[in-house]
């Protein structure tokens, strides 16, 4: 099938995403696939091709299960399937923590391969080198703090950050160390609300926060839970704006009804000489 997309459309790059701190929130959304793509782009400011990706399409149990060929071809076809949305590509596990050179060269592939406007790797303090290092290769880089799936072996779950006073200033130091990095933006997921707010003011590029604060200067959400097409558990932060589940269901269950009697396929959808033409 030829890919038509509108041609007329401007991309947004990472330039207008850092611009718009305390302007009108920035609307993102995750998106892994060509035709989600092309159905989110005129909606949505950014369109992340998160590592959740593994598990949402994958099956995977964590993240973890993403790598740097798997997160290259979702980028591909979101690219394909996004004329206007700031693309960025999440850098997977494995993929950057060593060193400074290593997550270059990820970078490098991600941004090359993809034609992706910017990365996106989890890390505060201990992974600002790692960013610096990226953004002086020419690649923007959106950070990732606070809740930190690449991290939840580590961590012993999906765990909430911010209870302590402890952990709320290890969170500033990671919100001021990705920003002085030279990051055009962060990400803050699953903290106390007055937290990620606290850290919307003190740092000068956008917070997009996922169970953060509505203070964050834009909000992102993983597609399939927003669509209510996630199977298990969805986490109290989300907030489902359909029910594809039953959709789907209800469909499945016509079809395979009508199958079963024969009432599909009807005159409707087969061939006949009389209808003329070889078009399928
Ligand atoms: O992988 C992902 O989908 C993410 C977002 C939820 C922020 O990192």
């Amino acid at each position: 099938m030829a890919t038509q997309l509108p041609t007329t459309d401007i991309r947004i790059g990472t330039e207008l995403i850092r611009r718009r701190k305390g302007a009108t929130p920035i609307v993102c959304l995750t998106a892994y696939t060509y035709p989600i793509a092309r159905l989110l782009d005129p909606h949505v400011d950014l369109l992340l091709v998160g590592d959740s990706v593994a598990m949402v399409l994958h099956g995977h149990e964590t993240t973890l299960g993403a790598s740097l060929e798997m997160m290259i071809a979702h980028g591909q076809a979101v690219m394909r399937g996004a004329a206007r949305a700031c693309v960025v590509v999440d850098m997977p596990a494995g993929s950057y923590e060593d060193s400074p050179a290593q997550a270059v060269a990820s970078a490098r592939r991600i941004f090359g391969e993809t034609g992706c406007q910017a990365v996106k790797l989890e890390g505060g303090v201990d992974m600002a080198g790692q960013i610096a290092a990226i953004v002086a290769a020419d690649i923007p880089v959106m950070g990732h703090i606070g809740l930190q799936p690449q991290s939840v072996e580590k961590d012993g779950g999906y765990k909430i950050k911010g209870r302590t006073d402890e952990n709320v200033a290890a969170l500033i130091a990671d919100a001021l160390a990705v920003e002085t990095a030279g990051a055009f933006s962060l990400v803050v997921e699953g903290t106390i609300e007055t937290v990620a707010a606290d850290i919307t003011r003190r740092i000068a590029i956008p917070t997009i926060g996922i169970g953060a604060s509505g203070d964050c200067d834009g909000q992102i959400l993983v597609i399939d839970d927003m669509v209510g097409l996630t199977v298990d558990r969805v986490p109290k932060f989300v907030k489902e704006y359909a029910d594809l589940r039953s959709v789907i269901a209800h469909a499945a269950e016509r079809y395979a009804s009508e199958v079963r009697s024969r009432e599909f396929p009807g005159r409707a959808h087969v061939f006949s000489k009389a209808d003329g033409g070889d078009e399928a």
